[in-house]
């Protein structure tokens, strides 16, 4: 499975929802999610992300965020199309510790 990690976290840029196949991202207020039982591993949306927050969970190290993808993708609602990314999302491009910053 891809999973969505840290980088994703108020950059919300929403491009990766309209590459999936299978339309398996969620949507909480500050990320997106992918349900790992439903993502067929196809990659298409790792390039499309513009934070580069989608890695393959075969890197190593990624044990949290596979977690939390599993989770949350299980509570959030389903999300299908792209909507305007938030109006600063820019400006947290890159940020460290947007985990523990931002998360909610
Ligand atoms: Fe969707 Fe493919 Fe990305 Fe999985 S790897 S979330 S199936 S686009
Ligand atoms: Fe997040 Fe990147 Fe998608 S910032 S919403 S994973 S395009």
């Amino acid at each position: 499975t891809y999973v969505v990690t840290e980088a994703c976290i108020r950059c919300k840029f929403m491009d990766c929802v309209e590459v999936c196949p299978v339309d398996c991202f969620y949507e909480g207020d500050n990320m997106l999610v992918i349900n790992p039982s439903e993502c067929i591993d196809c990659g298409v949306c790792e390039p499309e992300c513009p934070a580069e927050a989608i890695l393959p969970d075969t890197e190593s190290g990624l044990e949290q965020w596979l977690e939390l993808n599993a989770k949350y993708s299980a509570e959030w609602p389903n999300i299908t199309t792209k909507k305007d990314a938030p109006a600063d999302a820019d400006d947290h491009k890159g940020e460290d510790g947007k985990f523990e910053k931002y998360f909610s």
